[in-house]
């Protein structure tokens, strides 16, 4: 599938910077005692709303929230009416970005993609490192053959 590639956010359109900036911003406030992985999602909502969300950890270790599962919930449950239009992930490890971008597990993929069919129009999804990201173009590309509400019959 097609993707774009930085080799710094200074290339970008102002408007992906900042959401990256969010991004890093929503992993600081992750709760990751056990794995010491901080990941941060920012949601931009089609009226220009900020929703962050980190990942949140649990002693009983499914139990836990990926970061884009808990900004993605977050921005369903409160902003109803509004709709994302891009989602950045970020990670920091060791207190600091990682150095190649984090791409979102099944799970989370499997929630964007909903929400983006829910909605009838592309999540941009903005994958940053600190030396690499990436920007695909809608979240339907990450998971092709998907399970859908159409399988439930
Ligand atoms: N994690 C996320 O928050 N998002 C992803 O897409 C991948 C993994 C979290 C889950 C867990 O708290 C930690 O990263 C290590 O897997």
């Amino acid at each position: 599938f097609l993707y774009k590639e930085y080799l710094n956010s200074d290339e970008m359109p102002d408007a992906d910077r900042v959401l990256i900036e969010e991004a890093v911003i929503a992993a600081s406030g992750a709760y990751a005692p056990y794995s010491h992985f901080m990941v941060g999602a920012a949601i931009l909502l089609d009226d220009g709303t900020v929703v962050r969300g980190a990942n949140v950890e649990n002693a009983a270790f499914p139990s836990g929230s990926c970061a884009e599962k808990t900004a993605l919930s977050w921005s369903v449950s409160n902003c109803s009416g509004k709709r994302p239009v891009a989602i950045a992930i970020a990670a920091l490890s060791g207190g600091r970005l990682t150095r190649e971008p984090v791409p979102p597990c099944g799970n989370c993929r499997q929630m964007l993609v909903e929400e983006e069919h829910r909605q009838g129009k592309p999540i941009k999804v903005i994958l940053a490192g600190k030396e690499k990201i990436l920007v695909i173009e809608s979240a339907e590309s990450l998971m092709p053959l998907r399970f859908t509400k159409s399988h439930l019959g």
